[in-house]
């Protein structure tokens, strides 16, 4: 299968994506008014899953199987299964989970329809979608057809003459901690402020929307940028790793051209 959906295509697994991610974004909102239990911790102690993933997790699956039983899956909660169409869905249930946890209400449902291989470093994205229940806000975009917020068309920022509003994360091993502030340090010169706001995928839409100039953060795993990354593109940003590579694990950066290249080189330099 030609891993270029038509225009059409994408549209469908854009609306499909969007219903989905307005039901399971319900759902967490939901479970949260009624009281979060955290249910394991993952690769750290600050690694934590709640019942409220796991149970959006396996709505967002139910209903994706229900509508296309062939296509494949990955989530950070449930794992990856290989489909037989092209398509493989990529899902972060609740991204931002400590911020759910603690009652913060900046967290998001993240949706992505990927074709061709399920890996970040090959695939193409064609639909994306980053929900957040609590504030309202549904960030979209397909392949070629632009980002949206709602019916707003979204285009990052071009330069960034005062200084760069950027953002990053912090890996939840303490191990990364040393890494994470030294690049703090190198992109400060050029940065007008920073944030570190706690959801990756929020993090690349508010890229898409130009309420960051940039972002920058290493680590991240395919679900956390798959649909925001996206976003980005079709808001006309860049967005890479290492130097000349794809986002992925080892860097991600999302920014208009010119503050992409700037952060790269004080990454880099
Ligand atoms: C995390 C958030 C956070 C980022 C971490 C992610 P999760 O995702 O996106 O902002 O710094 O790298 O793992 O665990 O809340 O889904």
């Amino acid at each position: 299968m030609d891993d270029r959906l038509t225009e059409v295509d994408a549209s469908d697994l854009l609306r499909l994506a969007v219903e989905i991610a307005r039901e399971a974004g319900d759902l967490a909102r939901r479970r949260r008014e009624e009281g979060v239990r955290i249910a394991a911790t993952k690769s750290a102690l600050a690694d934590i899953v709640t019942d409220a993933d796991r149970e959006v997790e396996q709505l967002i699956r139910d209903r994706l199987a229900a509508a296309r039983p062939g296509d494949g899956f990955l989530g950070e909660e449930s794992g990856a299964e290989r489909g037989t169409t092209d398509v493989t869905w990529v899902v972060d249930p609740i991204d931002g989970t400590v911020n759910y946890a603690y009652g913060i209400p900046h967290y998001a449902v993240s949706i992505a329809a990927v074709t061709g291989a399920p890996d970040p470093a090959s695939w193409a994205a064609q639909a994306g979608v980053v929900f957040t229940p609590a504030v309202g806000e549904l960030f979209h975009a397909t392949r070629g057809g632009g980002a949206w917020l709602g019916d707003a068309r979204l285009a990052v920022t071009e330069r960034a003459d005062a200084g760069a509003l950027l953002a990053t994360g912090f890996g939840y091993d303490p191990a990364t901690h040393e890494g994470d502030l030294a690049r703090v340090r190198q992109v400060m010169p050029i940065a007008r402020d920073l944030r570190r706001a706690g959801a990756a995928s929020l993090d690349l839409a508010y890229v898409a929307a130009g309420r960051l100039d940039g972002y920058f953060e290493r680590g991240l795993q395919p679900w956390d940028h798959a649909a925001g990354a996206l976003l980005v593109t079709e808001a006309g940003g860049v967005v890479g790793g290492e130097p000349g590579g794809r986002p992925g694990r080892a860097m991600t950066i999302a920014a208009g051209r010119e503050v992409f290249d700037a952060v790269a080189s004080a990454i880099y330099r």
